[in-house]
């Protein structure tokens, strides 16, 4: 009866606590050590070093503000945290093709937002080619948010809470785009995820079970070519045999360079927290791992920019298929979909 006491005991004040610590500043503050740059050394060198962008706390927690608040909106009903959720590292969860401001649809899935910094270009097509500039293209886009930098600029500076905070952060209160685009980019390119299963079994931290080992031996074999690791994209534009769209018309690539060999062309896109990011693809056609398997093996598509690696195609058996999804899912890394850097501070209670 005691014993009991004492462990009811126990986790009341381990319950009081942890509230404590999620309800105090604490879980808000950003330190220097959140903002250190701290690179996992078996990644190769980053693309984006930033350089005259160097994070700091104050920075970096403007940065954050600013992508969760719905300000960057025509009507202020969309933030950048909307489309790009945590718990789907930063994709938008369970949904094919994003939607913005009035409802509107857009034609592509979003894409998790993790590792940009190693990304030397952005978009499924890779339509921009530098982290700090990117966010002007969903600020303006007419379906995600429809806004303008100089009307966000002016609101900006009609916000008090916003003039001490840039104030705070660069030491006078003057409000521009470049410190906008800075700040957010501080705050898109510290999210890095490294501490995923896998990532503890390179570095001899976790074993994965035989089923694991089994799909990751698969996964070299066909496909670690184009995912290549640890990143797993090669950062390449490639054809992985999707019908066209008739619906949506978007040839990828094709768009950007004009040039009729990247028809269907797409950027690889890395598969880490894959089994958090569905649906899948630049379309968010398949809802499962399985499909998108099935798809590698059964029901890709034979067209003229079929990348090389594809075209003799890739055989799996139906155990060998679950094999590499218990594999993929070795990739989910809940430090990062966890991080409480990266949470919405508008959850603060006070
Ligand atoms: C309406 C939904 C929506 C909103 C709001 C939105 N995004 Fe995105 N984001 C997307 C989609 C969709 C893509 C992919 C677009 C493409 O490939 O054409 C994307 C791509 C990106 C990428 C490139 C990722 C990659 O791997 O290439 C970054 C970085 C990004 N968004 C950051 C932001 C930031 C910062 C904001 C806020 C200023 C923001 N997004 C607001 C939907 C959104
Ligand atoms: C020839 C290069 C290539 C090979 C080989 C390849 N992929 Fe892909 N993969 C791509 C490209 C390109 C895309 C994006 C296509 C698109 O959306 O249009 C993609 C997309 C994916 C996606 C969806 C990711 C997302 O975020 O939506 C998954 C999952 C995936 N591949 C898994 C695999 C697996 C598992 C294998 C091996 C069985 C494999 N891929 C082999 C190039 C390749």
């Amino acid at each position: 009866m005691k014993r009991k006491h004492i462990y009811i005991s126990a986790l009341i004040i381990a319950c009081v606590i942890s509230l404590a610590f999620i309800g105090s500043d604490k879980y808000w503050t950003i330190t220097a050590n959140d903002v250190k740059l701290d690179f996992p050394v078996n990644f190769p060198k980053p693309v984006y070093t930033f350089k005259d962008n160097t994070p700091t706390p104050a920075e970096f927690t403007l940065g954050r503000k600013l992508f969760y608040d719905p300000i960057l909106s025509r009507d202020s009903s969309i933030s950048c945290g909307f489309c790009h959720q945590r718990i789907a590292a930063f994709a938008h969860f369970d949904h094919p093709i994003s939607h913005g401001i009035n409802g509107l649809l857009g034609k592509r899935n979003v894409p998790p937002l993790q590792n940009l910094i190693w990304q030397n270009s952005f978009m499924w097509d890779g339509g921009v080619n530098n982290l700090e500039v990117q966010p002007i293209s969903p600020i303006t886009n007419h379906v995600e948010m429809a806004e303008d930098l100089g009307h966000i600029i002016t609101k900006l500076k009609r916000n008090k809470t916003y003039a001490a905070m840039f104030n705070d952060a660069f030491g006078d209160t003057i409000i521009n785009s470049q410190r906008l685009l800075k700040v957010l980019a501080q705050f898109t390119g510290l999210m890095v995820s490294n501490n995923s299963r896998y990532d503890k079994y390179l570095r001899g931290e976790d074993t994965l079970s035989a089923a694991e080992l089994h799909g990751l031996k698969l996964f070299r074999d066909n496909c670690a070519q184009c995912h290549k690791e640890p990143l797993f994209t090669d950062n390449s534009y490639r054809n992985n045999g999707l019908k066209y769209d008739s619906t949506f018309h978007d040839s990828g690539r094709m768009a950007i360079t004009g040039n009729k060999i990247d028809f269907m062309k797409f950027r690889v896109p890395s598969l880490r927290n894959i089994e958090m990011t569905y649906p899948y693809m630049h379309d968010g056609r398949f809802h499962t791992l399985k499909q998108v398997l099935d798809h590698y093996t059964q029901t890709f598509i034979r067209t003229p920019t079929l990348d090389g690696i594809l075209v003799k195609g890739i055989s799996l058996s139906e155990q060998d298929k679950t094999d590499v999804i218990s594999f993929l899912k070795t990739l989910t890394d809940k430090t990062f979909l966890y991080d409480r850097r990266f949470a919405d501070p508008n959850f603060v209670r006070n």
